[in-house]
């Protein structure tokens, strides 16, 4: 692939600097690709209506060609050229929670090439809710496909440093609006199925769906037992690896107090093995945790236990600093599977390869 001189746009979210936006802009109208922030993670955006832009994302990322991408827009009435019919569910949906990290699946229509859709009848659609995000998705006045900004199986990146360290040379430009505040990408829903299913978990919890819907059920290729079975899940992108460090995650989960003396347990034999060691964990479990004895070379914090929008927030920056720290292995306490808990498990699960250490037992 030919190298890139990937040009840099720093732009403050609380007053976005519009000669860059339209910058920005311009390379993507003449069909380049432009990381940018969302609310969720980073975008790696093209104009979705143009094939050869799209194919540069694919090859930016090294994305297999049967995983869709996710089209952005500005404005609700924008939906309407892309996709129908639309379900008065979807439109509640859109009025609810949008500008947000919500991404519905609806049937497509004609305009949208089948390399955005993977060759799908359906497509995602979701307006973010990011200033910058926003600023420049009404000055290009076109749709806009963005997956995250990291190479294929890597942490969804969460700042434009991590945009730049998977595919600096690979695209033209990168705007960075700071660090992204939600921190996991958006939920997924299908509104083709007979029942709304959520595809990815993601920043608009469960529980919010329900509170629109009523009925919604979570895709079963999703949970610990269907990836065991060999349930695959819906949405293509599901079923790779992802999120992985190049270190083992192991998951260990159990009640509190019997999770922190497993820690400490694994801690201590690893170390005495000689590899270099790292725990991901609560403020609290830490706390249960200290006077470690070897300690872990790295400790990752994800936050305080009743605030699981701060372990949301941290998820992939800590994973990413696991290469940072050249650990080999790293044990991360599991979360109640309740609200976001259920996006941040999801995500972990799959860092974790699906590795899990019951903490009660041997
Ligand atoms: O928060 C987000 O959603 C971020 C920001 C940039 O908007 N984007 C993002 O895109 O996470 P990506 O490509 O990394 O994940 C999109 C997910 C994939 O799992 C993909 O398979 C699924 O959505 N998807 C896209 N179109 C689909 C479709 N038509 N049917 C089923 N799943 C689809
Ligand atoms: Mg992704």
């Amino acid at each position: 692939m030919r190298q890139l001189s990937t040009k840099y746009f720093k732009i403050d979210p609380k007053v976005p600097n519009l000669n860059h936006i339209q910058e920005a802009a311009e390379i993507l109208k003449k069909g380049g690709v432009v990381a940018f922030p969302t609310e969720t993670v980073y975008g790696l955006g093209a104009n979705a209506l143009d094939p050869q832009a799209v194919a540069k994302i694919f090859a930016a990322k090294g994305r297999p060609s049967d995983n869709p991408l996710i089209v952005h827009v500005a404005h609700i009435k924008d939906v309407e050229a892309l996709a129908g019919p639309i379900p008065e569910q979807a439109w509640s949906l859109m009025e609810a929670f949008w500008p947000g990290p919500l991404t519905l699946i609806l049937p497509k229509k004609e305009a949208v090439p089948p390399a955005v859709t993977a060759g799908l009848d359906t497509v995602a659609i979701r307006i973010p809710a990011h200033p910058v995000a926003l600023a420049l998705l009404k000055a290009v006045r076109l749709p806009v496909a963005a997956p995250s900004a990291n190479l294929s199986g890597r942490p969804s990146p969460t700042t434009a440093e991590h945009v730049l360290k998977d595919l600096a040379g690979k695209i033209e430009a990168v705007v960075d609006g700071g660090r992204a505040t939600v921190g996991l990408e958006s939920t997924v829903l299908d509104l083709t199925a007979p029942t709304p299913t959520v595809l990815r978990p993601g920043g608009i919890t469960l529980e919010q769906l329900q509170e629109v819907l009523g009925e919604v059920v979570l895709d079963p290729g999703l949970s610990q037992e269907g990836a065991l079975t060999g349930i695959t899940p819906k949405a293509p992108g599901m079923k790779y690896t992802h999120y992985s460090p190049r270190a083992q995650v192991y998951l260990v989960e159990g009640a509190p107090n019997q999770v922190a003396e497993k820690l400490k347990a694994l801690v201590g034999e690893w170390k005495a093995q000689g590899k270099r060691v790292g725990i991901m964990a609560t403020e609290e479990m830490l706390f249960r945790c200290r006077e470690m004895t070897p300690p872990p070379d790295h400790i990752e914090i994800l936050g305080s236990a009743s605030h699981l929008q701060q372990a949301a927030a941290r998820l992939f920056g800590a994973l990413r600093n696991c290469d940072r720290y050249h650990l080999d292995v790293v044990f991360a306490q599991t979360f109640p599977e309740k609200g976001l808990g259920v996006a941040i498990m999801n995500r972990l699960r799959k860092a974790a390869g699906f590795k899990i250490i019951k903490a009660d037992q041997g």
